[in-house]
């Protein structure tokens, strides 16, 4: 029996790296994004290569749209195995120059599109009896960054929800697992193609947002390929962790740093980048 993946977010960056990988795997792949020409181009890219692909154009922020990659999937595979909730975007403004436009944007496909995953997928993975569904977070999931709040706050409730669910489907002895991937800078154009919700949103990108969102496209540029985080991600579900960080050495020490000060007197130590 083939095992089938599918992918949100899969046009580019992780979760066409992500694609690859379970290709290689053997798997056979669905992938999915509200980017329909780049979809286009991953899906011949897999397909030449000898995938077993199947492309959905679908915007995570719409809940017919995730049923109906579901549905999509069970119609052409008959099954799902792996469930990668990877979609996302990112803005960086501070948090008083937010707007309620802004605020909805970055909940609804960051957050809410991942709930609107898990609740598309579950059932169907349960009835099956198997099956494993993984969002991608961030190692932003786990800190409160200056310039980033939008960004923090929905990674924050991705990995409280995945946690959440971990913690539901162990205790109900379900045939499902669940984990959550939080990379640190990934060689990507995340910062770029955020912001082509300018324009098609009710936002405008301003000459501070272009340079901010510039800067940390040239900090990601500094980090490892989406193939190594794809490679971390395959393992790491492999192996039954939940949380799978994919720069463990730039984060153990933070985030040990972090819970000890909060335990001991409820302090904040500064982040290593801002120090
Ligand atoms: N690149 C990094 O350094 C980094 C670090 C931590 C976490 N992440 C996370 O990894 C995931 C993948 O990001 P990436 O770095 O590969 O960036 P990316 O921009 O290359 O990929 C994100 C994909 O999501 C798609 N997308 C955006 N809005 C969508 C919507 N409404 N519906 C469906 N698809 C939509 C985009 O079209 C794009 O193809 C994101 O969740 C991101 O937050 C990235």
């Amino acid at each position: 029996m083939r095992r089938v993946a599918v992918i949100t977010g899969g046009a580019r960056g992780i979760g066409l790296a992500l694609g690859k990988a379970c290709a290689a795997d053997g798997m056979a792949v669905v992938l999915s994004d509200l980017a329909e020409d780049e979809l286009a181009v991953a899906v011949g890219q897999l397909g030449d290569a000898g995938a077993d692909v199947l492309g959905v154009a679908a915007d995570v922020r719409d809940v017919s749209a995730m049923v109906g990659l579901r549905d999509a999937t069970l119609a052409r595979f008959g099954r799902a195995d792996l469930v990668s909730l990877n979609a996302g975007v990112a803005i960086r403004r501070d948090i008083a120059d937010m707007t309620e436009s802004d605020w909805d944007w970055i909940l609804g496909i960051n957050l809410r599109g991942v709930i609107r995953g898990v609740t598309a997928f579950l059932p169907a993975l349960e009835e099956q009896g198997a099956g494993h569904i993984q969002a991608t977070a961030s190692f932003h999931g786990h800190v409160g960054d200056p310039e980033f709040a939008g960004y923090c706050v929905t990674k924050w409730g991705v990995v409280a929800l995945m946690e959440t669910l971990h913690r539901e489907l162990r205790l109900k002895g379900s045939p499902v697992s669940a984990s959550v991937l939080c990379p640190g800078s990934t060689v990507t154009d995340l910062m770029v193609n955020a912001l082509d919700r300018y324009g098609d949103d009710g936002g405008e990108a301003d000459g501070a947002d272009l340079d901010r969102s510039q800067r940390v496209h040239d900090d990601l540029q500094r980090g490892r390929s989406p193939d190594e985080v794809a490679a971390i991600a395959l393992a790491g579900i492999r192996d039954g962790r939940f949380c799978i960080f994919t720069h463990p050495e730039q984060v153990a020490g933070p985030l040990r740093q972090r819970f000890e000060a909060l335990a001991r007197d409820g302090s904040l130590p500064p982040l290593p980048w801002s120090a």
